[in-house]
């Protein structure tokens, strides 16, 4: 099989990475479920010595992605929260990164808790606003870190405009793409460095792995991705590495169900009395639909809307029938959180007020059910 050099992106999800493999013809890559390699003779092997350091179904899965998100490399880790760990250690103390207010609560609590006992340090703005990106920007920033959309309160950033900021300061821009998804979103073509994913959400989509992928187009990047893979060890099991591929294959057909989905519910939200307002890209009356149309290819399946009281947002949550109570996001199933006391807890409340996130507010993640199914438990849950 050969990917032809134009391949367009469900072409590219299917096939990219993916050779038979060649002692069988199996057309699915197999398990290597090892964790050694026997060598010909001393300093003679096929590549494989250790299963820390090389595994062909983590390879071919770190293939597949970079492939996806227009990356030159990929590594991938144990979750997504190694991942982002992993490009921490791109750092040195003293270094300090500028993030979105709004990034996720782990992130937060790796940066906030962990990462500022080693001499760096963190602020986070609204990175919507390039003035602000600017404003908080030191001679020893290094990063720019970077969510968008972010979650749950669905606020866009634009990745050209920050890139283009940030490299004429001489920082890297890292994008953290869970929630979009390369399919609808890829960083690297607005200039982002790095784009790293939780694979445990779209790019798995079953809702039945955790793991991680840092994405890069630099060879100093690459190099020392994968030597921390390695050193640290926080590697992506074989069987993981095989279940985030068989979702590749899909992620194109997937979310074009999300989408269809993410829009309906949205619509339908907005339209209901007990509904003070709905969070989602891909309604005209969002403050960034316009740069939502310019970056993204889709609006994706996850949305927000505002139930009008703590009371109301927790009689949703528990009312309804099709969807589950449930963290995460980005599987086939559709999920619904009250991100408050549950996603965002370890978030203190005055910054979850600083950035929207009411006690009103109810998240979706809109899965690829029937849409009008998913609006019929909406509605009987809002009563
Ligand atoms: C946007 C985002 N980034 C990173 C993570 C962390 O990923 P993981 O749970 O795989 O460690 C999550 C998890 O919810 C996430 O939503």
């Amino acid at each position: 099989m050969k990917l032809p050099p134009n391949a367009r992106f469900s072409t590219i999800c299917v096939h990219a990475g993916q050779e038979p493999d060649p002692s069988t013809g199996a057309i699915i890559t197999p398990i290597f479920q090892t964790s050694t390699y026997v060598q010909e003779e001393v300093g003679r092997h096929k590549g494989y010595e250790y299963a820390r350091t090389q595994n062909p179904t983590r390879a071919a899965l770190e293939q597949n992605i970079a492939a996806i998100e227009g990356g030159r490399g990929a590594y991938a880790f144990a979750s997504g929260m190694a991942a982002i760990g992993a490009i921490a250690t791109m750092l040195e103390p003293g270094d300090h990164v500028v993030v979105t207010d709004n990034t996720y609560g782990g992130t937060f609590r790796l940066f906030d808790k962990v990462l500022t006992r080693y001499g760096l340090t963190f602020s986070y703005v609204d990175t919507s606003s390039l003035p602000l990106v600017e404003q908080a920007m030191r001679p020893e920033t290094r990063m720019v870190f970077i969510e968008t959309p972010t979650n749950p309160v669905m606020r866009l950033t634009d990745l050209a405009a920050v890139s283009a900021l940030a490299h004429g300061h001489g920082m890297k821009v890292i994008v953290d793409n869970t929630f979009a998804s390369p399919c609808l979103q890829r960083p690297i073509e607005f200039g982002a460095d790095l784009v790293v994913h939780s694979t445990t959400k779209y790019l798995n989509g079953h809702s039945d792995s955790v793991g991680g992928i840092v994405v890069g187009v630099h060879d100093e990047d690459l190099a020392w991705l994968k030597f921390i893979q390695n050193a640290e060890g926080a590697i992506l099991s074989p069987f993981d590495s095989w279940l985030v591929l068989r979702g590749t294959k899909t992620l194109a057909l997937r979310m074009a169900q999300h989408n269809i989905n993410g829009l309906a519910l949205a619509e339908f939200l907005a339209g209901h009395p007990a509904v003070k307002r709905v969070l989602y890209p891909g309604l005209p009356q969002h403050p960034q639909h316009d740069l939502a149309k310019r970056q993204m290819r889709g609006f994706g399946g996850m949305l927000s809307f505002d139930a009008g009281s703590l009371e109301s947002a927790h009689r949703v949550c528990n009312r309804v029938k099709l969807m589950s109570l449930a963290e995460s996001l980005g599987g086939v199933e559709t999920l619904i959180c009250h991100p408050a006391s549950m996603t965002h807890a370890s978030v203190p409340p005055e910054r979850r007020a600083a950035i929207g996130l009411t006690d009103s507010l109810v998240r979706i993640s809109a899965g690829v059910e029937d849409a009008q199914d998913l609006i019929d438990d909406i509605s009987q849950a809002l009563g």
